[in-house]
């Protein structure tokens, strides 16, 4: 079976959104399947962040629906889409405490146990051990990135949105970042990535997106998708948050 059999995780039909009089985009059909990696290019402006936000329940449309897997909507009522579908903003905001604490905060749902199990196991998943102590405030930017990429990691969510989550890195910074983003693609997780330079995600992905002119078109991809990670190598011991939770 192909990603385009499948009843799609997220899809938008017959989306519209205006700021004022102006129509931002127009978008007759978005389908995004489970486990499918996408690039969103587009030139500032173009509306990637505005498209993401409406994705992940956040901001709402003027005409379209939303579906999450078939089923119907209604978008801008914030946690729509609980934890399984997660934007994450170009910057991270962290919270004035410990790294260790920054991850622990979306589960507090959770025994004390199970939580702190978890948040070894995200310093473990992003080699960020030796910053659990640390204020995240004071961490780099491409510090705070991977934090934010481990802190969605430990919801387990089904979509991640990663609106340029390697703007303004070094190379070094963004071969980190894009390690953890591969390894998300790798366990299943479905990602639209948003980016200006594609020379490097595009090695990431299924499908490349492009919005312009207010319209939204699949691209040929330029260079062959999913070669391999450079690199830590992917630590496959881990146990997966729902083998945890449910044991
Ligand atoms: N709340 C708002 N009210 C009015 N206009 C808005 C609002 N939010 C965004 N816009 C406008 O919509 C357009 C698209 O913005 P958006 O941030 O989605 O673009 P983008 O493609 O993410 O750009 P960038 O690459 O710079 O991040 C911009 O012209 C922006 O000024
Ligand atoms: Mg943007």
């Amino acid at each position: 079976m192909t990603f385009a059999d499948r009843t799609p995780l997220l899809e938008v039909r017959g989306l519209k959104k205006n700021f004022g009089r102006r129509t931002l985009f127009e978008i007759d059909q978005l389908a995004l399947q489970a486990g499918e990696a996408c690039l969103l290019s587009g030139r500032n402006g173009a509306g990637k962040t505005t498209l993401m936000r409406i994705l992940a329940g956040l901001e709402p449309c003027d005409e379209g629906t939303l579906y999450y897997r078939g089923q119907p909507l209604r978008t801008g009522r914030r946690g729509c889409l609980g934890g399984r579908v997660i934007y994450l903003h170009q910057q991270p905001c962290l919270f004035d405490a410990s790294v260790e604490k920054n991850l622990a905060f979306g589960l507090r749902h959770l025994s004390r146990q199970v939580a702190g199990l978890r948040v070894e196991q995200a310093l473990a998943w992003s080699g960020l051990g030796h910053l659990a102590a640390r204020n995240a405030r004071t961490l780099s930017g491409g510090e705070k990135q991977r934090i934010a990429l481990a802190r969605a990691w430990v919801l387990d969510p089904e979509l991640l949105l990663l609106d340029e989550p390697t703007a303004n890195m070094d190379s070094e910074a963004l071969e980190q970042t894009l390690f953890l983003v591969r390894r998300l693609i790798n366990e299943g997780t479905a990602i639209l990535l948003c980016c200006h330079d594609l020379r490097s995600e595009q090695r990431l992905v299924h499908r490349r997106l492009t919005l312009r002119d207010g319209t939204l078109r699949e691209d040929a991809l330029a260079l062959t998708p999913m070669t391999p990670a450079r690199g830590l190598p992917v630590d496959t011991t881990q146990p997966s948050f729902r083998q945890i939770t449910e044991a």
